[in-house]
């Protein structure tokens, strides 16, 4: 019988035994033991919107549970918002639940192109294509544009549908160290004579830890290097930028970025996402990218949602202001807790707490758990061995109370587990 606490899903990913499905079976021995130990937290079952609070079914109760949710990714809380909701409702009720087909062969709606149109307003981009989930942007851009003789450059935190991206483009990839300017410069001058095409790819906001890209840097050194520039905005609209563009309007960089990547499924209150820049390049993306042509549109309401969210949040930049208060009150009070905490200065809705060994954090997210509030625990695989942490994010709806509550619980568990002094110590 397997011990959990001996293994990671690392160690799953091949079997000694030949056989297909072998692999499978010894996973869910380790899986069972997981979730009989009670530290499994993931997949839990919601009962209500995924808003600043949630309710979940408890696991083992059965029972429903109220949480303060510290892990959406709804950073502006727009999913919930009556008139975003009604646009859903109102565009099913025009266009049925699904155009079952591709855009090329079954036809396109309106509402998508008035969508497109308004991205790319938003944006400042001559033109925008929509795609059926973020994921599906990355890896649509990607495998539109690169070819085998082609070279992506990219940051070895870049998100999986990046990486997967450059996987099935079968372009050539190199992955600098994270944030690491001299190793990207090192790379772009092994990559100069070698490839034809080359584009750089990174998050604006890296999804596990928070913290930003060094875009001006690396602006720099594409011009240099004659490379062009493409920046995954998952998490910098609605967050970052005077009007909520992300990263790249934060760093004052429109025209040295070439393509911008955005998903509906963080602050739009969606799921979907888009690529934005010249027409010609996202025409041809458009005619090129397999996650386009060979899936379905998204859905009515899932575009009707979107529309109006990215109405709601430019019309509302004191959402962005309310959202920032939250993200500095709460970052402080970590700190000031005695917390380790990334990045040192908050430069996102996300933060983390360094926990270290991968039991400590399995053991104090269900903790955390068990005591109301919802956070996700990063470990191996996802981050390297014993550099795992707790994953907070922040959106403009949390009250003071439902921070503070948090704040309780985390200190209170962080004790018992050894990662702060006790209060009498
Ligand atoms: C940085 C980043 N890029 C892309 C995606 C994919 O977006 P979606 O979940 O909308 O498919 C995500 C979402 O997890 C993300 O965090």
């Amino acid at each position: 019988m397997i011990n959990s606490d001996d293994y990671t899903l690392a160690d799953f990913v091949v079997s000694e035994e030949p056989e297909l499905f072998a692999k499978a079976r010894s996973f869910a021995e380790f899986h069972d033991d997981w979730v009989a130990k009670g530290t499994y937290i993931y997949r839990r079952l919601v009962l209500s919107p995924c808003s600043n609070v949630v309710s979940i079914r408890d696991a083992r109760t059965r029972e429903s549970r109220r949480m303060v949710m510290l892990s959406s990714n709804n950073y502006l809380g727009l999913n919930t918002r009556p008139e975003v909701m009604e646009a859903a409702i109102s565009a099913i009720r025009k266009y049925g639940t699904s155009l079952c087909g591709a855009p090329h062969l079954n036809g396109t709606y309106d509402l998508v192109q008035e969508l497109e149109r308004q991205l790319a307003d938003f944006e400042g981009r001559e033109e925008a294509v929509v795609f059926t989930s973020g994921y599906q942007a990355n890896v649509g851009a990607i495998t539109g544009l690169m070819r085998p003789k082609d070279v992506v450059i990219i940051d070895k935190l870049c998100h999986a549908s990046i990486i997967d991206g450059c996987r099935l483009a079968h372009c050539k990839m190199r992955a600098f160290e994270h944030n690491d300017m001299a190793d990207l410069e090192r790379i772009l001058k092994s990559c100069e004579s070698k490839f034809e095409g080359k584009l750089i790819v990174v998050d604006g906001v890296f999804s596990m830890d928070g913290d930003r890209a060094p875009l001006p840097e690396i602006v720099r050194l594409a011009k240099k290097y004659d490379v062009r520039v493409m920046v995954d905005e998952a998490h910098g609209i609605g967050v970052l930028g005077e009007k909520g563009r992300g990263t790249v309007e934060h760093f004052g960089l429109h025209d040295e970025v070439d393509l911008v990547m955005g998903t509906f499924s963080k602050t739009l209150g969606s799921t979907g996402g888009y690529i934005a820049g010249r027409h010609e390049t996202i025409n041809y993306i458009r005619h090129y990218a397999r996650s386009y042509m060979f899936s379905a549109s998204p859905t009515p309401a899932a575009v009707g949602a979107a529309l109006k969210s990215l109405e709601v949040m430019r019309a509302e930049p004191g959402l962005r202001v309310r959202l920032w208060e939250t993200i500095n009150y709460f970052h402080r009070a970590l700190t000031s807790r005695g917390f380790k905490v990334f990045p040192e200065q908050p430069e996102s809705a996300i933060m983390v707490i360094v926990v270290g060994a991968d039991m400590t954090s399995r053991s104090m997210s269900k903790d955390v758990h068990e005591a109301g509030v919802f956070v996700s625990s990063v470990i191996y695989p996802a981050v390297a061995k014993n550099e795992s942490r707790i994953r907070i994010s922040l959106t403009a709806d949390h009250t003071r109370e439902e921070l503070d509550q948090a704040l309780e619980v985390l200190t209170q568990v962080a004790r018992s587990h050894g990662l702060l002094a006790t209060s009498e110590g």
